[in-house]
């Protein structure tokens, strides 16, 4: 879920709930909420129709397609920042976002493109991300105070670092760092690991949720994963079920794009 280049223009979506038609104005419907005073944290993940979030190359890619490229394109020109966990930024290749001549109109008085924002233990973060383009935004990063001491200083003089007391960043430390940068409109791209832990800390606002007409058997982990042996990430103790409401329901090419708000 990484391509910064602009997708070709896929088929028409057609909006399905609340009962639409065929012209639906992407950045309309997934507009953030207005006048927000604190973080709001959006997710963007694709699964398959039995619920795989990870294809056979490993990546989510498998599972994409010009609308969900289209969808995907739209919330990263809606939002203030991209959140990823390193696994994500590692597999699928991340580098800072690149501007597109679409986004003007939504970016209109905020900086040209969302930095990325990076959640990493072992401070391992793609070269690319912390050399940033001219037009591209510098990338925050967010670590430990366990991390290695010269990986922190390399990365501190490339990269906004925010480090955090202890061995995992949680979600409040991230929320609250973002907030006092100002960037409210949070889109978390995951991967699965990250998304677990902003669940299970009841701070994800909001899930945009492909639902891609492929299937991928038992062995693809879904588009939230963690268990004990994940430092930091959730165990069956802090399963919750939280109530989401489905503000829309869309439809492209066999494809449906759900967005779920939390109650
Ligand atoms: N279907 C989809 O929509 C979708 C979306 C995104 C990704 N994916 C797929 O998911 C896979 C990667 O996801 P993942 O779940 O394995 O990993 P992830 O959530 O992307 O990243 C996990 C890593 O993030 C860092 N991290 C996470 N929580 C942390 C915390 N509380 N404190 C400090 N660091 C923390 C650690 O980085 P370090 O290892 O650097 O310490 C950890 O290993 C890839 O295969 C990718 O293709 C699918």
């Amino acid at each position: 879920m990484a391509s910064n280049t602009a997708p070709p223009d896929p088929g028409p979506f057609q909006q399905l709930l609340p009962r639409g038609g065929t012209d639906v104005d992407l950045a309309s419907v997934y507009a953030y909420p207005d006048d927000l005073d604190r973080p709001w944290v959006r997710a963007n993940m694709v699964a398959s129709a039995d619920g795989g979030a990870i294809g056979p190359s490993g990546r989510s890619r498998d599972l994409s397609s010009a609308p969900d490229r289209r969808v995907m394109g739209v919330l990263r020109g809606l939002c203030d920042v991209v959140l990823v966990g390193a696994a994500t930024a590692r597999v699928e290749g991340y580098a800072p976002v690149r501007p597109r001549r679409t986004w003007e109109p939504l970016r209109r008085g905020r900086t040209r493109t969302p930095p990325i924002a990076v959640v990493s233990r072992t401070l391992d973060i793609p070269e690319r991300l912390l050399a940033p383009g001219p037009e591209e935004a510098r990338t925050i990063v967010f670590t430990t105070a366990s991390a290695p001491r010269e990986r922190r200083d390399r990365v501190r003089a490339r990269a906004d670092l925010v480090v955090v007391d202890g061995v995992s960043v949680g979600p409040e430390h991230i929320v609250n760092a973002l907030g006092e940068r100002g960037l409210f409109r949070v889109l978390t791209e995951g991967g699965p690991h990250l998304l677990a832990e902003f669940v299970a800390a009841g701070l994800l606002d909001e899930l945009c949720l492909t639902l891609s007409p492929h299937l991928l058997g038992a062995g693809s982990p879904r588009v939230v994963a963690g268990g004990p042996g994940t430092p930091g990430a959730p165990t069956r103790a802090s399963v919750r079920n939280t109530p989401v409401r489905m503000a829309h329901l869309l439809e492209a090419d066999g494809n449906l794009f759900a967005r779920y708000l939390r109650e």
